[in-house]
């Protein structure tokens, strides 16, 4: 029997040190430490077992023309669907990742009811509540009579078991990573060791049975439950499910995909009645415009191949503070202060004794460079107190010399702008090959300045 030593585990990275410490050394979080006897390492707990199985290797070419594409399970939820990259992908583990309460077991529970209506075997597993509790928000969610098999499971090697039984499962669903443990490991359940088997056994279990996995797993600042992202790297894809306290919709955002895009965003809204798909995000994000405002532009942006047009609003007052205060929700800081830099420098607009405030409407994250020119345009609008016309786009990225540069998709942008009423966008030189189309497609006020002082004059 090997001598037992103790030994600490980040809870947020999987970082193992022999000395405990109040800050991770390798990711700089703080109190994520915990022990786990080194016993609790994979493999070691009574149910380990040794096996000396040959592996076959297979000549990439001989699965020529086996597969064609990653064989999917749509869930005609064509948000999700779009995040996915067009459904859960058999054989492969998907994690899907967010705060608590933010409605991943809404969603999922949603999910499984399509797709077992749809005559698909679903199993969902949850560790968290019990099979009469997820009755309940099923029925809720006005999908209690279709034929999605529950159980409230924690134990990995009874959910095998269990779902072992009968048909193979299409999909399987497991609310939360958290909650399961393994007899491979021997430590307390929601610890990474123990989050790290229990995920790598159901990963296992969907290469070797063609069934897709799909782990809930709860983010929290707190280190005290082994974070999802030890589970990450290990998995084919990771959805993120995110949202603003106070706001209604949802946004389920690709982390990573190896299958597919990892830019593309699902976009809902929780009701009463769980959550309604959003198909035009742009329209949710505009809805409470005051179009007459000094200090709100709209740009016009893009999440993966889906333009979304978002209002940022600036506020710029005089300071009585030495150092004026900078302040941003829904984009970068560092960013913030490059645009007031340019602006000071190649435009003579003098910030410096101002507060800037700068605010992303609805709770919207954007993270493009192409927001720039609407965020100087707001800025340059709360400055002067002069609103912007109402029905104009900006789209464009600042460089440190002032100039606006090209951004990508600008047809696209333009396209949805003028969907939505628009009649004129302010857009750098040569967006797009087509210059000619893209001042004639949104209307005759369009007008592209060349330099940054054209927004200030
Ligand atoms: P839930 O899916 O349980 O969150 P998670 O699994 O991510 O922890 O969602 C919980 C929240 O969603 C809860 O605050 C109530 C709300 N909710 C609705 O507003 N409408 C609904 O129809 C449902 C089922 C939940
Ligand atoms: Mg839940």
């Amino acid at each position: 029997m090997a001598k037992s030593r103790t030994q600490f585990i980040c809870q947020a990275c999987g970082n193992v040190s022999s000395r405990w410490a109040g800050k991770c050394e390798a990711c700089g979080e703080w109190n994520t430490l915990v022990e786990e006897g080194t016993a609790g390492g994979i493999g070691s707990g009574p149910g380990a077992l040794k096996s000396s199985r040959k592996a076959r290797a297979v000549a990439l070419t001989s699965l020529d023309g086996d597969i064609e594409d990653a064989p999917r399970i749509a869930s005609g939820i064509g948000e999700l669907d779009r995040a996915t990259g067009g459904g859960f992908v058999r054989g492969s583990a998907l994690l899907v990742g967010g705060d608590p309460g933010i409605g991943k077991s809404t969603l999922l529970t949603q999910a499984a009811a399509a797709l077992a209506r749809q005559g698909h075997r679903i199993v969902y597993v949850s560790g968290e509540e019990a099979v009469a509790q997820i009755r309940l928000r099923a029925q809720r969610l006005g999908a209690a009579a279709s034929p999605v098999e529950l159980a409230a499971e924690t134990n990995v090697e009874d959910i095998l078991a269990t779902i072992g039984e009968g048909r193979r499962p299409d999909l399987v669903i497991l609310d939360s990573i958290q909650t399961l443990w393994t007899d491979l490991a021997d430590s307390a359940p929601g610890t990474v060791t123990q989050v790290r088997a229990a995920a790598q056994a159901m990963i296992r279990y969907a290469k070797s049975t063609g069934a897709a996995v799909v782990l809930v797993g709860h983010v929290t600042k707190e280190g005290q439950i082994a974070g999802p992202r030890v589970v990450e790297h290990m998995v084919d894809g990771v959805l993120y499910f995110e949202g603003e306290g106070g706001h209604h919709y949802r946004i389920l955002r690709t982390v990573k995909n190896r299958f597919g895009p990892t830019d593309e965003i699902g976009v809902f809204e929780m009701s009463d009645k769980g959550l309604r798909e959003v198909a035009n995000p742009s329209e949710l994000f505009l809805g409470e415009r005051h179009a007459k405002a000094p200090g709100a532009a709209v740009f016009a942006g893009m999440e993966g191949t889906r333009p979304v047009l978002v209002e940022i609003q600036a506020l710029v007052a005089p300071s009585p503070l030495g150092t004026p205060r900078r302040a941003v929700v829904g984009w970068d800081s560092a960013r913030l202060a490059m645009i007031l830099a340019v602006l000071e420098a190649h435009c003579g607009v003098r910030f410096s004794q101002h507060d800037v405030y700068l605010n992303v409407a609805g709770g919207y994250r954007i993270s493009e460079p192409a927001a720039d020119l609407a965020v100087a345009a707001a800025l340059v609008s709360s400055l002067t107190g002069l609103a912007l016309p109402a029905d104009c786009v900006y789209f464009g990225e600042i460089s440190l010399s002032g100039a606006v540069r090209p951004v990508a998709h600008a047809q696209q942008r333009l396209k949805e702008a003028e969907k939505l009423g628009f009649g004129s966008a302010v857009l750098p030189v040569g967006s797009a090959k087509g210059g000619e189309e893209i001042a004639g497609g949104i209307g005759a006020g369009a007008f592209r300045p060349t330099e940054l002082a054209d927004l200030v004059a």
